[in-house]
């Protein structure tokens, strides 16, 4: 079975494995590729090919699911787990991340219930009820093909909500937290010289270049929130959800799980942090530190995955090795791509900076210690591209530390990377009644995270609600903050408006399969596109380090 897709495999690792950077792995293996794609929603190899006839590259998963488990959640040290393919393998780990959230899951493996057997109950009190039933991640978030992209809609609200693309997720992540942090550090810093001075002091909350209102902080410690803006009192910017809600990625992995797909996972890290009079802060695998002292996490469904101790009859079906890996894949997902730019496009820019809408839409944003392994930057290449137009440029962003292990620690840079083209302030704002949400208890939401416009020339319909049916609907949706702002806009000459169109058009998404990389450039001009060798892909496997971990 599979022999085709192992038997190619392992030649190309004993090719490539010794290569530890990027560089000297081009230059050492650009030859001789094998290529493992996939597409959306993929099946297990093992499931699916009975006659062993599946000899179709990246058409199925090679690892059934306790193979892509492996020893677990463990640690760098312990080989075989989750903790140790991160650290000395994170091509890997990322390409199995990549393969958990496409893979179809079956009711064997814990799929279901919807919520619960007779999906009933208060959908204000469990959201879960009009989320789900799907049996992959990549069921809501596949577009384009094979992406962690947009999709599905949920009714978890009366209008619903539309699936946002995950596109770059993990720069918005460390982003937020980055702006959490110091915004939180102008707050202690107004509290010591409130206590210096023996009065209260008022400070300006602005942080990357965005502005959060004022902090009025007094010598008795109290800190006076009431013209913060933007961001809840604790200062803590919870990027995800449309509203504003979670603040990490791994929470979100362990979330959707459980409301979309009924599987309840049990992690160790959220259990910790979460555990009733839990101090300690835990850093997850991929980086992210869990601070229960300064923030409350969402608990996982299931803490006490081996007893079932608090006899709920809730046990755990998601090992926490599958969480680890996809919040890695989600950590290091690849940005949106940006396309053919000429003057038109690049009027419609300036016009978008001209009447305010960059005011939210912030264009450009630094991270100061970039958690990554790899950025991917996607551009228009005519000449290089061979189904899209687009080419990808993979660079690596880790050095090689040797601990003496068989397999050396690929530590993160941690250098500062500008965001470009991102096109958000993660502030929440009050766009006026036609972006207000009811839910069904007739309460409304009116404040929204700014969607970041990167992407959006792929990802129609528009709003968080998916009401509005193309790119200048939306933006004639706009009203409350934004209301000079789409005044200006809808005040403009056709031709100008257009232009704006034109420009968010460029802001694009791509099918990383049919993508020609520095991975897998391809064979431009070639006659027959089909094979993966000749269409050029976003090609993993050849930076895998460790050869006997096999094929993914
Ligand atoms: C049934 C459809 C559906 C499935 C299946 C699904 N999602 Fe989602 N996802 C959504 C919707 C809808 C949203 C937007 C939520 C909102 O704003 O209310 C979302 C939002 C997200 C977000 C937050 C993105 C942001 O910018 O706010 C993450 C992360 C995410 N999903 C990850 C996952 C993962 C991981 C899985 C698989 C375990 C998954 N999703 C499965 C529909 C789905
Ligand atoms: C006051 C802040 C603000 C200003 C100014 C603003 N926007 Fe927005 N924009 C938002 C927020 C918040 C959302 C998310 C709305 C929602 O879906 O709930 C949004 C959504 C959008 C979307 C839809 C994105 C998607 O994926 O659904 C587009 C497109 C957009 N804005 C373009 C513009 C343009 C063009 C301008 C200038 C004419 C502009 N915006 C001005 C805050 C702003």
């Amino acid at each position: 079975m599979n022999s085709f897709i192992s038997k190619k495999s392992s030649q190309t690792m004993s090719h490539c494995t010794q290569r530890w950077t990027l560089k000297r792995f081009l230059f050492v293996c650009a030859t001789g590729f094998y290529f493992q794609l996939a597409h959306a929603a993929l099946v297990d190899c093992n499931l699916v090919d009975q006659s062993g006839w599946m000899d179709a590259p990246g058409g199925c998963i090679v690892k059934p699911l306790a193979e892509q488990i492996g020893a677990g959640h463990g640690d760098a040290f312990t080989s075989g787990t989750s903790g140790y393919l991160i650290k000395r393998d994170p091509a890997r780990a990322i390409r199995r991340g990549r393969q958990l959230f496409n893979r179809k899951t079956s009711k064997a493996e814990g799929q279901g219930p919807r919520v619960n057997h007779t999906s009933s109950g208060d959908i204000v009190a469990n959201r879960a009820l009009g989320a789900g039933l799907a049996d992959s991640c990549s069921s809501c978030h596949g577009r384009p093909r094979g992406s962690a992209g947009f999709g599905g809609a949920v009714a978890t609200r009366p209008d619903s909500r539309d699936a946002p693309h995950l596109f770059g997720l993990g720069l918005v992540e460390q982003l937020a937290d980055e702006m959490t942090g110091k915004l939180r550090a102008i707050k202690e810093r107004a509290l010591v010289k409130a206590q210096q001075k023996g009065r209260c002091i008022t400070r300006k909350l602005r942080v990357k270049g965005v502005s959060f209102g004022k902090i009025k902080a007094c010598p008795d410690g109290t800190v006076d929130t009431s013209q913060v803006v933007g961001v809840a009192g604790d200062l803590r910017i919870r990027p995800f959800f449309s509203q504003g809600g979670t603040i990490s990625m791994r929470e979100f992995i362990v979330g959707a799980f459980n409301a979309e797909m009924g599987m309840q996972a049990w992690d160790p890290v959220l259990c910790a942090v979460t555990e009733p009079g839990a101090t300690a802060a835990v850093v997850s695998p991929a980086g992210f530190k869990y601070d229960p002292a300064k923030d409350t996490f969402e608990r996982p469904p299931v803490c006490d995955a081996v007893s079932d101790a608090d006899g709920d009859g809730v046990v755990a079906e998601i090992d926490p090795a599958i969480i680890d890996y996809i919040e890695f894949y989600l950590l290091n997902y690849f940005k949106p791509g940006l396309y053919e730019q000429t003057s038109y496009t690049r009027l419609g820019l300036r016009l978008m900076e001209r009447i305010g809408c960059t005011s939210c839409h912030k264009r450009n944003m630094t991270i100061d210690s970039d958690r990554r392994v790899a950025d991917v930057e996607t551009r228009y290449r005519p000449e290089k591209a061979i189904f899209n137009g687009l080419f990808a440029q993979v660079s690596t962003l880790f050095s090689v530390v040797d601990d003496g292990n068989k397999y050396p620690l690929l530590v993160p840079d941690r250098k500062p990377f500008t965001v470009k083209n991102f096109f958000s302030d993660l502030k929440r704002h009050d766009l006026g009644p036609a972006f207000h949400e009811r839910d069904y208890d007739g309460t409304r939401v009116t404040h929204f995270v700014t969607e970041p416009l990167w992407g959006v020339g792929s990802t129609a319909p528009y709003g968080h609600d998916g009401r509005s049916i193309n790119l200048d609907q939306v933006i004639r949706r706009h009203g409350g903050e934004a209301e000079t702002s789409r005044l200006a806009y809808q005040n403009l000459p056709g031709w100008r408006r257009g232009a704006i169109i034109a420009f968010l058009q460029t802001l694009i998404l791509f099918p990383p399969d049919d993508t020609a990389s520095n991975l897998n450039p391809g064979n431009p001009g070639t006659a027959d596109p089909q094979s993966p060798s000749e269409h050029g892909s976003i090609s993993l496997p050849p930076l895998f380090q460790i050869p006997e971990e096999g094929a993914e």
